[in-house]
């Protein structure tokens, strides 16, 4: 949509920022205060020389867990921080010499719903005003609020205010208004975080059929929801910590870091001993159990094997003789939570 190739570069990107301690009084206020004034503050790296490259017209994944960096980097293709080191481009534009147009390239749902609305007008009060300021026509804007209230069932809703609105229906208003105006790029920061099912899945479905199938803008959205990721993006980048460990589609991850065989049981009465044996298996490398149901004794299992074997029935055998019940049992793919695992070294959540 951009006609410039990539959508999105970062280049050496970096970000540092004071660390900020609550002071407990204010004796305890005044040795922070000089160290700040003495420039010898401690920091605290949030981007760590972040390169990246994300094509025109792709939807774009950003993993990472909470403090990772994913809202800095956002914030500031959004430009609304600069960057201590290294640059970027939005729809071609730099964000430090074309600053304005890389601005106006992008629209940006940010986090909570609680921001971008006028609270005492209506629904589609807010939706014609963000028109307007925009320079829309009328006719463009009516049509406009009305396929997107359609789109994220939104309609019954258009002559309530946000503040009597659920937190859900608020949110909802806010990707809303990012619909009004089609700018090359969207930036989406964890826009399904907090939402119940239901709106989550309308939101996701909004972004990617309509705003990147449909109208071909070009998404990049971050996220902490693992299978989201996995279930929406054409590519995901892992960031931790500011840096950047892995960028690829998700298919290919999974490929990479893992080549050996999974298998998934459901069991009951799975005990202690069973599920040490499966470890004990030739081949295996390693058993991961979630327990699903105390009382039944009930284990989700992910049993992992290497050199080429496949565990499944040395599996079904151990856990037969530890007096487990198989449920089911089958052929599993890597999951990104372990792609994941393997390169940060722990969970997400
Ligand atoms: N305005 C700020 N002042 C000081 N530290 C900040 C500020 N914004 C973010 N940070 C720190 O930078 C790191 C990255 O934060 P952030 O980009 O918000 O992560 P994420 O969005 O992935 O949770 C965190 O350690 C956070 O505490
Ligand atoms: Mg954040």
């Amino acid at each position: 949509m951009t006609g410039r190739g990539a959508a999105i570069t970062t280049t050496g990107l970096r970000k540092v920022f004071p660390k900020r301690r609550p002071a407990e009084n204010w004796m305890d206020a005044m040795p922070q205060l000089v160290k700040g004034l003495a420039g010898r503050q401690d920091r605290k790296v949030a981007l760590d020389g972040v390169d990246l490259k994300i094509e025109d017209g792709e939807l774009f994944g950003l993993i990472g867990a909470n403090g990772a960096g994913k809202t800095t980097l956002i914030k500031i293709l959004a430009c609304l921080m600069r960057p201590d080191g290294g640059t970027a481009t939005v729809a071609g534009y730099d964000i430090h010499t074309q600053r304005m147009m890389a601005k106006a390239s992008s629209s940006v749902l940010k986090g909570g719903g609680w921001t971008g609305v006028l609270w005492m007008r209506t629904v589609s009060q807010n939706l014609r005003f963000q028109g307007e300021m925009s320079g829309l026509a009328p006719a463009l804007i009516e049509r406009r609020s009305a396929e997107v209230l359609e789109l994220l069932d939104l309609t019954d809703k258009a002559d309530e205010v946000p503040w009597y609105l659920s937190a859900g229906q608020r949110h909802k208003l806010t990707v809303a208004l990012l619909f009004m105006v089609r700018t090359p790029v969207v930036l989406m920061d964890e826009p399904t975080v907090h939402l119940d099912p239901n709106v989550a899945q309308t939101v996701r479905r909004f972004i990617k059929e309509t705003v990147n199938t449909k109208r071909g803008q070009t998404v990049l959205m971050s996220t902490h929801y693992l299978q989201e990721a996995e279930l929406m993006c054409d590519r995901v980048a892992i960031i931790d910590q500011g840096r950047l460990l892995a960028c690829d589609s998700p298919s290919r991850l999974k490929r990479s870091v893992y080549d050996g065989s999974i298998v998934e049981i459901r069991a009951d009465r799975c005990t202690e001993p069973g599920l040490e044996a499966l470890k004990a298996i030739h081949g295996v490398t390693q058993v991961r159990a979630r327990l699903q149901d105390a009382a039944l004794g009930r284990q989700s299992i992910r049993i992992y094997g290497g050199n080429g074997l496949n565990p499944m029935a040395g599996a079904l055998e151990v856990l037969g003789a530890a007096g487990a019940e198989v449920k089911w049992a089958k052929s599993a793919e890597p999951s990104l939570e372990e792609v994941y695992l393997k390169l940060v070294g722990r969970e997400i959540n």
